[in-house]
């Protein structure tokens, strides 16, 4: 049986769309079952919709309180009982509820190389700091920002002309690689976390 997968957005979807096409490949191993968002009217749910594939959207501002959006989150997670959840560009922190039904199995893809610039800006902060690398990030996601155990990274040149946008998209390019490859893998093959290090192949 293929792994089953959700996987949460909060935007452009790109990353989801890889996995999108990864999935239907024969022998990849998964298949995402639903997709959800923070927020309606981005392209990430359209792609979903595009191939038929569920959607749900849980906004913050509906809540009273983040405790009860994220109990909720978890909910709309779990009605969908998925073996993984993949935070593919979801720009909201889920929390301990969410975290109490999903940790140790929900990834998060982040546009530096960990730990160095956590945060919503990993492209910004990185050309701003002048490193001549940067990269991608995926990682067990746990109550931290951006601090959970490293599934595996990929590296991208900075260029002296680059602009933040132009940053993000080199990387991007390689993350999707990385994610689609790292998430079938582990779907297939099985992983456990030992501490800080996580190991692919059960
Ligand atoms: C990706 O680069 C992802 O790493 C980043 O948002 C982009 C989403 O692109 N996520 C974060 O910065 C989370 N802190 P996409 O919507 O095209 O997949």
């Amino acid at each position: 049986m293929p792994s089953r997968l959700v996987v949460l957005v909060s935007g452009a979807g790109t990353n989801l769309e890889a996995l999108l096409e990864a999935c239907e490949q024969a022998g990849y191993g998964a298949e995402v079952v639903a997709v959800g968002a923070d927020r309606d009217g981005i392209e990430g749910l359209e792609r979903a919709r595009r191939r038929d594939v569920p959607t749900f959207v849980v906004p913050l501002a509906d809540f009273a309180t983040r405790e009860s959006w994220d109990d909720a989150l978890a909910a709309a997670v779990a009605a969908h009982e998925p073996d993984l959840v993949v935070l593919a560009g979801f720009m909201k922190l889920v929390g301990p509820a969410f975290l109490a039904r999903f940790g140790g199995r929900t990834l998060n893809t982040h546009p530096a190389l960990s730990p160095a610039f956590p945060g919503m800006h990993g492209p910004r902060d990185a050309l701003e700091y002048g490193v001549k690398v940067t990269g991608a990030t995926l990682f067990v996601v746990d109550a931290g920002v951006d601090t959970g155990a490293i599934v595996a990274q990929t590296v991208v040149p900075v260029e002296d002309d680059d602009t933040t946008a132009s940053l993000h998209e080199r990387i991007k390019h390689a993350e999707r690689a990385m994610l689609v490859d790292t998430v079938g893998r582990m779907a297939r093959e099985g992983f456990r976390l030992d501490g800080r290090r996580v190991r692919l192949g059960g």
